[in-house]
């Protein structure tokens, strides 16, 4: 978001629960589930540029309980768990909303580029950035990405993540003043 607001673009961040300041510039929403993330995705719709990045969880619980559920005679309870629906694939799907340019995230820890390629296809967006997360990427400053489309695949060299950004910000506007 601030790669993207540094470059001019006019954006709404839906951010999950964070420590973080808004960036400069940037709309925020707040949410906290899956569900209230997709539903303000969708409401920032119309855009130029939709970008997912965020780590959704697959599953949600079915049933979430008033209050505290407390120790009994039944033991442990147990919780049934429902599919969260895929929010990058919903707005990458054909639609008068659909965003210009889609773009996912994917991170793996095998076979990076063939199932990065798969998940491109499969959620139907223009490009993923995608990195392999067996190695120092999480809590750690760099990483070293692939740019993945239907045009090919460019490997960046590891970088600090705030450069990964300004990277793909550069590379989206570039799309836009050259539309491959
Ligand atoms: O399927 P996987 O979680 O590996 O896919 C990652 C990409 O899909 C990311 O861009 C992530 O933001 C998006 N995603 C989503 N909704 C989900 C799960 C993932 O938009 N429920």
């Amino acid at each position: 978001a601030t790669a993207l607001a540094e470059l001019g673009a006019e954006v709404t961040l839906v951010s999950g629960p964070t420590g973080l300041n808004a960036p400069a510039g940037v709309i925020r929403i707040d949410v906290e589930s899956a569900l209230e993330m997709q539903a303000a995705t969708r409401a920032a719709l119309p855009a130029d540029i939709a970008v997912l990045s965020a780590a959704v969880a697959d599953w949600r619980v079915d049933t979430v309980a008033g209050g505290k559920i407390k120790k009994g005679p039944g033991g442990p309870p147990t919780l049934a768990l429902i599919e969260n629906p895929d929010i990058l694939a919903g707005i990458a799907a054909p639609g008068p909303d659909r965003p210009a340019l889609v773009i996912g995230f994917a991170a793996e820890t095998s076979d990076l580029e063939a199932n990065a390629r798969a998940k491109l296809s499969r959620k139907g967006c223009d490009w993923i950035v995608a990195n392999d997360v067996s190695d120092e990427v999480f809590g750690a400053d760099g990483n070293a990405v692939l740019l993945i489309s239907a045009e090919g695949t460019e490997t960046w060299p590891r970088q600090s993540k705030i450069a990964v950004a300004r990277t793909l910000a550069a590379r989206i506007a570039d799309h836009f003043k050259d539309p491959a």
